[in-house]
């Protein structure tokens, strides 16, 4: 199942629902870019040197443990904190425009793929990643419930946070993600439509199970 949409439209939350009601695995395909992202920040590569980020995207080593929560290691360190950050988000979308970037994470997220079954979120998982899913959400909802959504999420992890702020960020990530050439956020044609906007999360978990039952 592939689950893909804007930014703070509550795909993570509901993903992760679903494959544990499922017992399906879960893959966050953002969180890939978001270690990247912290990988080229750290050693200090351009995000618009292609050909280096593309390398760096090849050798780093990524772990996922998916427990109640995911921890993620990169290069054997523990990154979890900094994923979260709007700072890691904005470099993740500049890097992700990069067509050869792409094309290295491609195989790294169908290596996810396992049986019983995958539940994937991002922004192309049912265009591009997972073209032939059994199952497809588009997921999205308002621009200002999505920012405050991310608001709620950054301060209940400890991490400051300016709602004002957050809003332009949202807005600046969903237009590079929209507009980019290679694999655009899209809704994919056979993929069912589902604004969460005022509707409770188990709601609009029980509308995806819904899909499969
Ligand atoms: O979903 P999340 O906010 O963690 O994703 C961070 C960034 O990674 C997105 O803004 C997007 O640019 C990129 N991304 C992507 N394709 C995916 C998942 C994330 O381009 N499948």
């Amino acid at each position: 199942m592939t689950i893909d949409g804007p930014s703070g439209a509550g795909k993570g939350t509901v993903s992760r629902a679903v494959a544990k009601r499922l017992g399906w695995h879960y893959l966050d395909s953002g969180s890939i870019y978001r270690s990247l992202a912290i990988a080229v920040l750290e050693q200090g590569v351009f995000p618009e040197d292609e050909q280096a980020v593309a390398d760096l995207a090849r050798s780093m080593r990524l772990e996922f443990n998916c427990g109640d929560t995911l921890t993620v290691y990169l290069n054997g360190v523990d990154i979890t904190r900094q994923l979260a950050a709007e700072s890691t988000g904005n470099t993740a979308s500049k890097i992700a425009a990069l067509p050869k970037v792409r094309q290295v994470l491609l195989q790294k997220q169908r290596d996810f793929q396992r049986q019983p079954g995958l539940v994937a979120d991002g922004r192309d998982m049912g265009s591009v990643v997972f073209p032939d899913a059994e199952y497809k959400v588009y997921l999205t909802a308002s621009a200002g419930e999505r920012a405050e959504r991310r608001y709620k999420q950054l301060i209940e992890k400890g991490i400051h946070a300016n709602l004002e702020q957050i809003r332009k960020e949202i807005d600046e990530r969903d237009r590079r993600d929209q507009e980019r050439k290679t694999a655009p956020l899209v809704m994919p044609s056979d993929a069912y439509y589902l604004d969460s906007s005022n509707k409770p999360v188990e709601q609009v978990i029980e509308e995806v199970l819904n899909l499969i039952h």
